[in-house]
């Protein structure tokens, strides 16, 4: 099947905003430089920026665009990244570039921005229900005809609800039936269910099968090895699901079937690969990966045994506003800076004048609105005005408090910035 489109003039166009007071990072006295000359600024992100900063590490970040379509293709199976996780149009065009099937979105804000980009073929990976965003779909279909939209539908209700509202679309939406997880989120509970969306999608007048879909990523267990089992256990439903459908005759020609975050996305190609359908999966994560849950679990970086490997792309520097005790500092980034949902920032690196090296020792035990408490090596030569830089955990609550990230070269040369619409 055919790479997704996107629109890459209007993401060009992105370069003409003009930066200034209003992104947390930039210097004073860059009001009106353009996105698109940021590169061309001269400016080094550990001398001349305002902390805090989120910085976009462009080696890593260009390594794991790479890695992960080289993995799909070597796999044979399709890629559908989560855009959710950066909400970056500059990125989502990387990606296409790379090669993937769709970008995937979860919500009505999210599909009016990849649409404003251009991105051609969406999985819009929740229900669609609303009945004027199904209207404005409709429309939509209509303006473009190369938009291709994939959704979920988990109830015959849902799809009854989809089919009214698509009255005017001059072709289908592709649907796949979803199936979830007891007290996880959307999605069938039964192959049963399953059957019976399948029918209601074949019956309707709007709306196409093209297939069964689930999301492993909200298994959980004490343990990597505990979670694995419970994601098994689902993709096993998914694919009992796929085959009752199937064994009822109302498959498509060339089914798909999707799961996969970034955690256990060998997981679910291992699971689906007996079936005859392409294999999508649709990581978001992966793009940046972390420093610590993505690190750990990612079958291309802690569970990975090979060469081909996902690394940490993304660091949060803050200067050190303090250092009222000898092993306690505090940094000048809270939590209106860092994700904090699945662990607190790893501090690795200190910096002064410009020159960053990496520190054993450091901790962050805490975060304020504003500032990050850290305890450090007695012996640590650190002072108010050196800057801290820290992985985070978790990249989803990175970029959505971050309307501008900066990219660095190896040197923490800035050359270019992303920017995020949340
Ligand atoms: C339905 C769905 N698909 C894919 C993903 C992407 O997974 P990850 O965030 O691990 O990259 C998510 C993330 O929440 C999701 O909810």
């Amino acid at each position: 099947m055919s790479a997704t489109t996107i629109d890459a003039a209007t993401v060009a166009a992105l370069d003409d905003e003009q930066l200034g007071y209003a992104f947390k990072g930039l210097p004073p006295g860059t009001e009106g430089v353009r996105l698109g000359d940021v590169g061309a600024q001269g400016w080094h992100a550990l001398r001349d920026l305002a902390m805090p900063a989120m910085l976009l590490l462009g080696g890593p970040l260009e390594r794991n665009l790479r890695e992960m379509a080289a993995w799909c293709r070597e796999q044979d199976v399709l890629l559908a990244p989560h855009g959710k996780t950066t909400m970056a149009p500059q990125l989502f065009a990387r990606q296409v570039e790379a090669g993937c099937f769709a970008i995937t979105c979860a919500t009505p804000w999210h599909l009016r921005i990849y649409r404003h980009f251009g991105v051609g073929r969406v999985l819009y990976a929740n229900e669609l229900v609303e009945p004027a965003l199904l209207a404005w779909i409709a429309a939509e279909l209509a303006r473009d005809p190369g938009f291709e939209l994939y959704a979920l539908a988990d109830s015959v209700t849902t799809v009854e609800a989809m089919d009214r509202g698509l009255l005017d679309a001059p072709r289908p939406v592709r649907v796949l039936v979803e199936m979830g997880l007891p007290h996880g989120r959307t999605g069938c509970r039964t192959t049963g269910e399953a059957v019976a969306v399948a029918q209601a999608v074949v019956a309707a007048s709007h709306l196409e099968l093209a297939g069964v879909e689930g999301f492993e990523g909200l298994a959980r267990a004490e343990t990597v090895d505990g979670t694995i089992a419970r994601v098994d256990v689902f993709l096993a439903q998914v694919v009992a699901a796929f085959e009752a459908i199937g064994a009822a005759g109302l498959l498509p020609d060339e089914p798909l079937v999707t799961a996969g975050g970034s955690a256990y996305f060998d997981r679910v190609v291992a699971a689906f690969r007996p079936l005859q359908a392409r294999i999508v999966v649709r990581g978001g994560c992966y793009v940046t990966q972390d420093g610590g849950f993505y690190d750990q679990v990612s079958p291309l970086a802690g569970r990975s045994g090979g060469d081909r490997r996902l690394v940490n792309a993304l660091e949060v520097w803050g200067a050190v506003v303090s250092r009222p005790e000898t092993d306690f500092a505090v940094a000048s980034f809270g939590r209106r800076d860092v994700p904090i949902d699945l662990g607190l920032p790893i501090a690795v690196k200190v910096a002064r004048d410009g020159v960053a090296r990496e520190v054993d020792g450091m901790q962050v035990v805490a975060l304020s609105d504003q500032h990050a408490h850290l305890t450090i090596p007695p012996d640590l030569d650190l002072v108010a005005g050196d800057l801290v830089g820290a992985r985070i955990i978790h990249p989803c609550g990175a970029f959505d408090r971050w309307r501008l990230l900066l990219v660095v070269d190896d040197d923490y040369r800035v050359t270019g910035g992303v920017r995020t619409f949340f």
